[in-house]
């Protein structure tokens, strides 16, 4: 068994969208420590530091068996320099002493607090940290001006916190379902994100909604959404406009779907029977905030949209570089690009979209990168 692990430990393929990577792994506790050091940089703004430990963390996430020593890891592709440094000391100590710092840091638990909260970038969390914020109650205190999204986000935090659950998702489901419905029948509404990879818990509820029949979808979104709105199930919600993208040059991280960023006022289980009276506790919530993201697609765009908005955030950023580095293909949530013929290549399945690229399929639930 020893040259066996040894060989699948040297063969770990380069790109993450080239692995299988379940969600249950066997070196949380190094990918863990190498994670919040990947957030530590992205904090200080060194997105290449930050890449290096996702990448490093996301390797490990895809072994097959728990490292046993420093000498395995240094088989593994992405994982020498500093990150080889961590994950000795943590197979040695069981602890990192640079991550106990840093988790202990002023800094980092201000900087973790601040983006945590619903429309709070790194850069905007840096900025009130460095004008003396340090809690929640800070930003009235300094009289910080807030976007409509932060009050929202600040206003609904301790929800917000709260994971949303699967059986929340799926209420929300039924919820956006059946308002959808009264407007547009036969949609397909897919749940995206980290529930389709198998996640039981997320920090939102992400749904990617499409039609064959594209005029079917104009203003659907903007009418389902002021319903829902007049219903009292919506306690804020922004809608982005469908834009233009430059589809023939390299990709960026953004896209151009039609999206509605939204906070869900989503009724408990026993409203009801609170509304009939036989619910006692008089102060009790009938309702929780949850996120959620909807985005609307043109049908031809669909299996494009659904690969990207189901993640994981680092497999998406791998799925693009591995197109155009080896592919010399422009990949986004819209479509695939061959830069030089100035075409896009259609896909009616995620499968094909994987045999367009030259990849093994990686079903959801491997996609936790
Ligand atoms: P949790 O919500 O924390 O459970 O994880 P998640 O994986 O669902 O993360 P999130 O909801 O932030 O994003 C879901 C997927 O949508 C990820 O793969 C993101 O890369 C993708 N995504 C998020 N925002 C955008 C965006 O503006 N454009 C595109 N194309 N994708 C996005
Ligand atoms: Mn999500
Ligand atoms: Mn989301």
């Amino acid at each position: 068994p020893v040259s066996k692990d040894k060989d699948a430990l040297s063969t770990v393929a380069p790109y993450a969208c080239q692995r299988q990577t379940p969600l249950i792994h066997h070196n949380s506790k190094i990918t863990d420590a190498l994670e919040i050091l990947g957030k530590a940089a992205s904090f200080q703004g060194s997105e290449v530091r930050s890449l290096a430990f996702a990448r490093a963390a996301s390797v490990l996430k895809s072994l097959p068996c728990k490292l046993q020593s420093i000498e395995e890891a240094k088989n593994l592709v992405w994982c020498g320099g500093h990150c080889q440094t961590v994950i000795q000391e943590i197979l040695e100590d069981g602890v990192c002493h640079e991550v106990e710092v840093l988790k202990n840091s002023e800094q980092y638990q201000c900087m973790e607090l601040l983006t945590s909260i619903f429309g709070v970038g790194v850069r905007t969390a840096e900025r009130w940290y460095n004008d003396g914020v340090r809690k929640l109650s800070d930003l009235a205190d300094l009289h910080i001006k807030l976007t409509a999204e932060q009050k929202a986000g600040i206003e609904h935090y301790t929800d917000l916190k709260q994971p949303v659950t699967r059986d929340e998702a799926e209420r929300v489901e039924s919820l956006i379902t059946r308002a959808l419905d009264r407007f547009v029948p036969g949609l397909r509404i897919t749940m995206t994100g980290g529930f389709r990879r198998g996640k039981q818990q997320g920090h939102d509820v992400d749904f990617l909604i499409t039609h064959p029949d594209e005029e079917a979808l104009n203003g659907l979104l903007e009418k389902s959404v002021n319903w829902m709105d007049s219903q009292g199930l919506l306690l804020y919600h922004h809608t982005k406009a469908r834009s233009h993208v430059q589809t023939r040059r390299r990709s960026t991280h953004m896209d151009g779907h039609e999206t509605c960023y939204a906070i869900f006022a989503l009724p408990n289980h026993d409203s009801l029977k609170a509304e009939s009276g036989d619910f006692t506790s008089s102060g009790a919530c009938r309702w929780r905030a949850v996120r959620v993201d909807l985005v609307v697609a043109p049908y031809e765009e669909y299996p494009y949209a659904l690969l990207g908005w189901t993640g994981s955030k680092h497999f998406e950023r791998e799925l693009r570089r591995f197109s155009w580095h080896e592919k010399n293909l422009s990949l986004n949530s819209h479509g695939l690009y061959n830069v030089e013929k100035e075409c896009s290549i259609p896909a009616t399945s995620e499968e094909e979209i994987f045999v367009l690229l030259g990849l093994q399929y990686v079903p959801p639930p491997y996609r936790n990168a």
